[in-house]
C-alpha cells in the first residue's frame, strides 16, 4: 500500500515537473534563452556533481560557447537563468522593479540575516536610506587616517618577509588589515586583528563561504534537510562557526554601546545627529547612527543591529581584501606598471616613507586609480551577482516570467572580448584609450542595489596599495593565481608576491 501510495506521488510528480519544466522553456526559449536538455525531476544537477568553486568558471565558459550570452539550467525544479551580456545588465541595473535577490542568497541568511545585502521591499529601502548618508565624502575624509594608521602596522608585519625571495600569500595578511579597517571606522571599535595572525573571525569567514559557495553548486547540499543528512559534519562546521562569528559581532556591538553610553554621560564625545547636508565635524561611525536610528519611531531591535553588522563586517573587508591582494598580485607581475605607479607616488607624496597620506593625496593618484580599476576588472572580489523577478518583466526587450532566479557573471562579463580589447591582459591605459561600455564594467554592480561602499573600497584599496609600493617593491614569486568562486574571489593557490625594501634614488 506504501509503495504503491509512493509510486503514485512520484508519477503526479513527474508529470507536474515535466508539464511546468515544458511550459518554462517554451517561454524561455521565446526570449532566446536555451540550455542543456536535463533529468525529469533533476534537471541538470548532476551535470553540476563534479563541479568545485574552481571549475565553476571553465563549466561557464563551456556554456557561454554553446548556449549564448544567456543560457538557462534546471537545478531541481528550479531554473536559473545565467547572464553575462552588458545590455541585458543594464536593463536589470536600470530597473526599480528586480531588485530581489536571487534564491542562492537565501544560504547566506543564518549567517547574514536580513541585513542591507539580503533584505528587499521597503525594509531594505528604509534601511538603505539610513546608511547612505555614513558613506558621505566628509565622513570617509575622517577614516583615511585610519587607512593609513593600518597600513602602516601591515608594512611593519610584512618586513621580516621582504627578503626578495620568500613568497608570500597576501590574502589572509590584508584581510586582517581590512578587518581593522572595517572594525575601527565603521564600528568605532578597535579589534587588532593583526597582532593575532590566527583571528579566529576571520579564518570563519574563509571557511563559512567556502561551505556557502559549495551549498549552491551540489544538489545533495542544497536544502537544510538534505546538508545535514548527507554532509553533517560540514553542516557541524558551518553552524559552528556561524555561532563564532555572531559572538565576535555581538561583542563588537556591545563595546560600541558602552563606548556611546559613556561619552553620552561624559559629554565627552557625542555623537552628532545624522543631517541631510552632513554638517559633520567628529567622527560618525556607521554602527552609532545603527544604536541610535529609528524606523517609524522605533528604535531597532538588537536583532536588527546585529544582522546588519553581520552584513557590513563581511562586505566590508573580505571585498577590499580580495581587491587590494590581486591588485597586488598584478602590479608585481608587471614591473613597468609599478614603476609608473612608484613614480606618481614620488611625485605627489614626497619621498617621506612615513609621511601619513591625506585625501588630497588620495584623490591626486590618478594612474592608481585606473590599475586599481583594472585590478577589479580582471578579479572582481564579487564574480556573481543574482536577481529574481517578483513579477513577470521585459528585460532587454526580452519577456522573462516571476519567479525567474537570473545569476549575472560578472567575472565573465568583465573579460567579454566584445567589450574590452585583449581581455585576459592587465592594460590599465584601457580605462583612457577605450570606450567601454559602462554596463560591462561593473565591479560594484550599479544602480539602486549597488555597493554602498564603493568610495570607502576605493580610498582604502588606494591607501594600502601606495602604502606598500612606498616601503616595498613587489616581486614576481610564487605559484600563479587559481581563481575560486567563494563568495567572494579567491584563489585555491593564494595569490602570491615577494617584497624587497624599496629604495629611493
Ligand atoms: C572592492 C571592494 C568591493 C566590491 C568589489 C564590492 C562589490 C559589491 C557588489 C557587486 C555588490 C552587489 C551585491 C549583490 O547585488 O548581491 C555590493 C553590495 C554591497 N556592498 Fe560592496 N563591494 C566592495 C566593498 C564594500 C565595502 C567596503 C562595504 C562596506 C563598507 C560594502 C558594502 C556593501 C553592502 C552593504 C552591499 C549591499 C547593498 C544593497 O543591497 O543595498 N562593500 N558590493
Amino acid at each position: 500500500m506504501f509503495l504503491e501510495l509512493f509510486l503514485g506521488f512520484l508519477t503526479f510528480l513527474s508529470i507536474w515537473d515535466f508539464l511546468y519544466k515544458r511550459h518554462r522553456n517554451k517561454l524561455f526559449k521565446n526570449a532566446g534563452i536555451t540550455g542543456p536538455n536535463g533529468l525529469p525531476l533533476f534537471g541538470n544537477v548532476l551535470k553540476l556533481i563534479n563541479l568545485n568553486t574552481e571549475t565553476l568558471f571553465e563549466f561557464n565558459k563551456l556554456m557561454r560557447r554553446k548556449y549564448g550570452k544567456m543560457w538557462r539550467l534546471w537545478f531541481f525544479n528550479q531554473e536559473r537563468v545565467f547572464v553575462q551580456d552588458p545590455k541585458f545588465f543594464e536593463s536589470i541595473f536600470s530597473s526599480q522593479h528586480v531588485i530581489s535577490k536571487n534564491n542562492s542568497y537565501s544560504l547566506l541568511l543564518p549567517w547574514l540575516g536580513d541585513g542591507l545585502l539580503l533584505s528587499t521591499g521597503s525594509k531594505w529601502h528604509a534601511r538603505r536610506k539610513i546608511f547612505t548618508p555614513t558613506f558621505h565624502f566628509k565622513i570617509l575624509e575622517q577614516f583615511v587616517e585610519i587607512f593609513d594608521q593600518n597600513s602602516a602596522i601591515l608594512v611593519k608585519t610584512l618586513y621580516e618577509k621582504a627578503d626578495g625571495k620568500t613568497v608570500i600569500d597576501i590574502f589572509p595578511v590584508v584581510c586582517l588589515t581590512a578587518l581593522d579597517i572595517i572594525a575601527e571606522t565603521a564600528m568605532g571599535v578597535k579589534i587588532n586583528a593583526q597582532i593575532n595572525p590566527d583571528f579566529p573571525y576571520a579564518k570563519a569567514v574563509t571557511e563559512v563561504s567556502q561551505i556557502v559557495a559549495t551549498r549552491v553548486i551540489k544538489g545533495n547540499q542544497r536544502y537544510d534537510i538534505s546538508f545535514m543528512i548527507t554532509a553533517p559534519h560540514i553542516a557541524y562546521r558551518l553552524k559552528k562557526q556561524i555561532a563564532l562569528m555572531h559572538d565576535f559581532t555581538d561583542t563588537v556591538i556591545k563595546d560600541r554601546r558602552v563606548a556611546l553610553e559613556k561619552s553620552i554621560t561624559d559629554g565627552s564625545n557625542i555623537p552628532i545627529k545624522m543631517s541631510d547636508d552632513v554638517g559633520v565635524k567628529k567622527r560618525m561611525a556607521f554602527l552609532d547612527v545603527l544604536l541610535q536610528s529609528t524606523v517609524d519611531g522605533k528604535p531597532l531591535s538588537n536583532s536588527d543591529i546585529r544582522e546588519e553588522v553581520d552584513t557590513f563586517m563581511f562586505e566590508g573587508h573580505d571585498t577590499t581584501t580580495s581587491g587590494i591582494s590581486h591588485t597586488c598580485y598584478l602590479i608585481a607581475r608587471h614591473p613597468e606598471i609599478q614603476q609608473k605607479l612608484f613614480d606618481e607616488i614620488q611625485e605627489v607624496i614626497g619621498d617621506d616613507k612615513n609621511k601619513a597620506i591625506t585625501m588630497k593625496d588620495l584623490q591626486e593618484l590618478k594612474y592608481l586609480d585606473i590599475v586599481i580599476k583594472e585590478g577589479l576588472r580582471l578579479y572582481p572580489p564579487v564574480p556573481v551577482i543574482g536577481r529574481m523577478t517578483d513579477s513577470d518583466v521585459v528585460i532587454d526587450g526580452k519577456w522573462i516570467p516571476a519567479n525567474t532566479n537570473i545569476t549575472m557573471l560578472l567575472y565573465a562579463a568583465l573579460r567579454d572580448p566584445d567589450c574590452f580589447s585583449n581581455p585576459d591582459q592587465f592594460i590599465p591605459e584601457r580605462f583612457l584609450n577605450e570606450k567601454i561600455d559602462p554596463f560591462a564594467n561593473v565591479p560594484f554592480s550599479a544602480g539602486p542595489r549597488n555597493c554602498i561602499g564603493q568610495k570607502f573600497a576605493l580610498l582604502e584599496m588606494k591607501s594600502t596599495i601606495s602604502k606598500l609600493l612606498r616601503y616595498f617593491e613587489l616581486l614576481p614569486l610564487g605559484e600563479e593565481v587559481r581563481p575560486m568562486q567563494n563568495l567572494i574571489l579567491r584563489s585555491a593557490s593564494g595569490i602570491n608576491i615577494g617584497l624587497r625594501p624599496r629604495v629611493y634614488s
